[in-house]
């Protein structure tokens, strides 16, 4: 069988149509009950393997009476085995019975299929005269009174009746049998298309699982890539600041005024660049998890003077006022106060560098609030947070009069080597890692960092860093 033939024959049940799975068991066990009430005739019907799915009326009390008499069981079972295995063909057939009466065996049809049968009897056409001939030859002690007495009590029909009804009930099955066809086809139809939605939503989870792993991949070995390229890097480019810096000084003979520009400029070039491989490397520690906080407690306005103070000169140098303002009696801090210089320094070389001559650059820290990332233990199953507790944290603001961020951009400059403008032609200097590097420091301080417009003019950089870390108390 070809591949879609065969989803066809599932799809619409092909050869493996069942009279149960088309009408329900109570629905037939109902409709043989109403048969019997309205004709008195007993009925059974039977599915297709011959499993007897309903019967209604009881067996008539001649039946019973013979049963217990040895010849005539004997001769009914002959009979009841018979009826049993008559093939009705398309249509129905009588069987006779030894005591006269009959059985009326017919097809289940559906769409030229057989699905079972039905079986109506034994019922009697007239009440005999005498006890019938084949009934005495079975049974020669029978008591023909009592025999008599009880064929009198048999249903009655005539086979005309019989003919009519068994067309009845034909036609009503056919019109119920349909009717379960079309419902069970529709349902099958919706199972087979929910199926096929799953089974595509399931290969494109697949293949997005594969470009997800196959990324995590390229991103490993990219960190890796840097990490290595930026070490090997480091070593011989402190041997070029060293042996540059040792021609700087005359240490190997004085140098013309001219030389030593030169000398002076490889040596300044060669710490910009190795600033630059420092930043690359801290990245790729940050990025694959592998730098390390040496976290302790700290005072912030330590940090923030120190800031002010390593970058007092270049803010002189351009003209721009720095100053620290930080509130007194600010609790202490538990972080790494190296990462932290760090973080802050970049901010603040930042502000300088994008704010133009003449304006100003301030450091504050003040004490806030940070709603506290729930613990498992305060998430309710959904994930719902009942009570996250504030908690204490500092807030330092780093705020400059320069050329200030767009809205559109201030969520992208936070990413790796990104520049608000791009091009070849911008005046400031720098890679674009410093803004990755503190929001990743930041991070791992569980502190958050966010922009906002210094009114009329400028950049705000808001950091807020808990003072204890989550889970601390
Ligand atoms: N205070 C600021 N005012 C205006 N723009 C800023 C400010 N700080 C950062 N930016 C913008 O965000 C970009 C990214 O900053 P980031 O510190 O990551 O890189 P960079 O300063 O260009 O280079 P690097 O820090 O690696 O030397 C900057 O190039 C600049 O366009
Ligand atoms: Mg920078």
């Amino acid at each position: 069988m070809s591949d879609v033939t065969q989803r066809l024959e599932e799809l619409t049940l092909g050869t493996r149509l069942r009279l149960e799975e088309l009408i329900p068991r109570e629905s037939l066990v109902d409709l043989t009950a109403s048969y019997h009430e309205l004709f008195g005739v007993p009925l059974k019907v039977f599915d297709g393997s011959g499993k007897l799915l309903a019967e209604a009326g009881p067996a008539p009390s001649l039946y019973v009476w013979l049963a217990s008499l040895r010849g005539a069981r004997a001769a009914l079972e002959y009979v009841v085995d018979h009826v049993k295995q008559l093939d009705p063909g398309a249509g129905d057939v009588s069987y006779p019975c030894v005591t006269g009466a009959s059985y009326r065996v017919s097809a289940i049809q559906y769409e030229g299929r057989r699905l079972g049968r039905v079986i109506f009897g034994p019922y009697l056409g007239a009440v005999p005269a005498e006890v019938p001939p084949e009934l005495l030859l079975a049974e020669p002690d029978l008591d023909p009174a009592r025999a008599l007495a009880l064929l009198a009590e048999m249903p009655r029909a005539r086979e005309e009746t019989i003919t009519q009804v068994v067309a009845h009930l034909r036609r009503g099955l056919e019109i119920i049998l349909f009717s379960g066809h079309k419902a069970l086809l529709t349902s099958n139809m919706h199972l087979a298309s929910v199926k096929e939605s799953f089974k595509e939503l399931q290969a494109k989870n697949q293949s997005l699982q594969e470009a997800f792993d196959r990324l995590k991949e390229l991103d490993r070995l990219k960190s890796n890539f840097l990490a290595t390229v930026s070490h090997e890097l480091r070593t011989p480019l402190t041997s070029i600041i060293g042996y540059s810096e040792m021609l700087h000084e005359g240490l190997a003979g004085e140098l013309t005024g001219e030389q030593r520009d030169f000398v002076g400029t490889i040596k300044e070039k060669g710490e910009q660049l190795l600033e630059l491989i420092k930043g690359l490397l801290d990245l790729s520690k940050l990025e694959s998890g592998t730098m390390s906080l040496r976290k302790s407690e700290l005072s912030i306005a330590e940090t923030l003077n120190e800031v002010g103070s390593t970058l007092a000169p270049a803010a002189r140098k351009k003209n721009v006022a720095l100053s620290v303002q930080v509130s007194a009696g600010l609790p202490r801090l538990w972080g790494d106060a190296e990462r932290l210089r760090q973080v802050f320094l970049n901010l603040t070389e930042n502000a300088l560098k994008f704010t133009p001559v003449g304006g100003s650059v301030t450091l504050s820290a003040t004490a806030t609030e940070l709603a506290a990332t729930a613990t498992e233990d305060e998430e309710d199953d959904d994930g719902a947070v009942f009570f996250a507790a504030k908690r204490p944290a500092l807030q330092v603001r780093v705020t400059d009069t320069g050329i200030g961020i767009p809205e559109a951009e201030r969520s992208k400059v936070f990413d790796a080597f990104y520049q608000v403008d791009g091009s070849s032609t911008r005046e400031a200097g720098g890679t674009g890692l410093g803004l990755s590097i503190v929001k990743r420091l930041v991070d791992g301080h569980d502190g958050t960092i966010s922009i906002e417009s210094n009114e009329p003019q400028g950049t705000v950089f808001v950091i807020t860093l808990p003072l204890q870390r989550a889970g601390q108390r």
